[in-house]
């Protein structure tokens, strides 16, 4: 045995066997950790042989279905695929505050209830504030273990002791093997307590769900690598000023990766919200001025949501342009073909633009919802009420089509509007413009 000595990009997970001030991979700075690589050394005449795993026929896989596991919570049983499949390995990921120990807290009871005992690990929070937090959010029955721990190789013993039907670990970045002397949340340690959950996982056929915190940005505290390594990557995203949560699939070895759960944090926990479209207009005002809905799709879903813009004189020579739960480039862009397109002048007008309920709208089908909210408020006339809007704007002012169109007429009709602007009622913003405000 002999021990080398290999740098490891905290940010990438890039290797390299000398240091570097910038990873050359990545192009951070001063993310080069050093990590002990333990070398087995053969003999010449040593030979390592390997053991016959379990080969089967591609028929008799088939034939004999994954077993999916329900959760009973639809919202995250549907972004899993129907369900938690045995032995995967499920990392949770989401920025801190945001509701990932709750969402596992809420899992785990019900899964206990459903099937049998279930082990949370935390070492973030005592086992009595666990349980605390478990009592108050009513969820504190069924066979729910919990243990305070933050070693990785005590975390594998009590596993082992107490076989549950899932184990839970919070989170990734603050676990640590005693066999590593770097830090916990380090690479080294983030890649040993992955693979050792990972190995954990699938020789006991356990489901285990690892919770990874993310930074602002939305790159996994460290390392891209580990979403190699696990089976089903979700996160749990949201603006923290609201409540509105929504559950993703960003990989799933065994379901698609379109879909979204949406919940609400309320007092007692994350609350399914059933109908997404009818939330997110609640409360809006009856013929408001500078406002249109937005029929958007997140994943399959169709959903409805009320885009708002302001627009006003500019105090200062440079107008503003300001939004929030949309891009910036794409707003600066809307606004450059409302002004050579449809003649709505703005030059001279600070524009804001704000997507209600924390909601991001990320796809360029939403243009033409935003176009028609600055065209209201700049010519101070309300939209009708019933009017929903969807469609990408092109830089010659065109309104391009969009995916999935009779789906969002379908959800707008559901939702009780009967007017569609789209790029299919018109071709251009200046023809939409002109007909939707006449
Ligand atoms: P938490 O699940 O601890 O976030 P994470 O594990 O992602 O860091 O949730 C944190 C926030 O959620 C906290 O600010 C309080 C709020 N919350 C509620 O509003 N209701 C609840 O029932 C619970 C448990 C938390
Ligand atoms: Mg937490």
């Amino acid at each position: 045995m002999k021990d080398k000595t290999i740098f490891t990009c905290e940010k990438c997970g890039s290797q390299s066997p000398r240091w570097a001030g910038q990873c050359s991979a990545c192009g951070e700075w001063n993310s080069m950790m050093e990590e002990k690589v333990e070398q087995k050394v053969f003999g010449k005449k040593e030979k390592v042989i390997g053991t016959v795993g379990d080969v089967k026929s591609a028929r008799e896989l088939i034939s004999t279905p994954l077993l999916r596991l329900k959760t009973k919570i639809d919202e995250a049983d549907r972004v899993l695929g129907g369900g938690i499949v045995p032995g995967s390995l499920i990392l949770l990921g989401g920025e801190p505050g945001i509701g990932k120990s709750t969402l596992t807290l809420q899992l785990a009871s019900q899964f206990a209830t459903e099937f049998g005992p279930v082990l949370l690990a935390s070492g973030e929070e005592s086992a009595e504030q666990i349980a605390l937090r478990a009592g108050r959010i009513g969820h504190a029955d069924g066979d729910l273990k919990i243990v305070g721990e933050n070693i990785l190789e005590n975390l594998i013993a009590a596993a082992e002791i107490e076989k549950p039907k899932l184990l839970i670990v919070d989170s990734v970045q603050v676990f640590s093997s005693l066999e590593l002397s770097s830090m916990p949340g380090s690479i080294p340690q983030i890649r040993i307590v992955t693979e050792r959950l990972l190995r954990f996982a699938k020789s006991t056929k356990t489901p285990v769900i690892l919770i990874g915190h993310v930074t602002k940005d939305g790159d996994l505290a460290g390392p891209r690598l580990l979403s190699h390594l696990v089976d089903v990557v979700l996160t749990l995203e949201g603006d923290a000023n609201y409540d509105f949560r929504l559950l993703r699939s960003v990989k799933n070895r065994f379901g698609a990766t379109s879909e979204v759960g949406v919940f609400e944090m309320k007092e007692a926990g994350l609350v399914e919200v059933k109908n997404p479209s009818a939330a997110f207009l609640e409360g809006r005002a009856e013929n408001p001025v500078g406002s249109c809905v937005a029929t958007t799709l997140e994943g399959t879903r169709p959903l409805l949501v009320e885009v708002q813009a302001l627009t006003a004189p500019s105090v200062f020579g440079y107008p503003k342009r300001a939004a929030s739960g949309f891009d910036l480039n794409r707003l600066q862009l809307i606004i450059a073909v409302l002004q050579k397109h449809a003649r709505i002048k703005l030059d001279s007008s600070d524009v804001f633009v704000n997507v209600v309920g924390g909601f991001r709208l990320r796809e360029p089908a939403a243009d033409l919802a935003v176009a028609l909210a600055i065209a209201s408020s700049q010519k101070k006339i309300p939209l009708s009420t019933d009017l929903t809007a969807f469609g990408e704007i092109g830089l010659t002012g065109e309104i391009r089509s969009v995916s999935q169109i009779e789906k969002r007429k379908k959800e707008s009709q559901k939702m009780g509007f009967e007017k569609i602007a789209s790029g299919k009622e018109f071709r251009s913003v200046s023809e939409a413009i002109k007909k939707v405000f006449q």
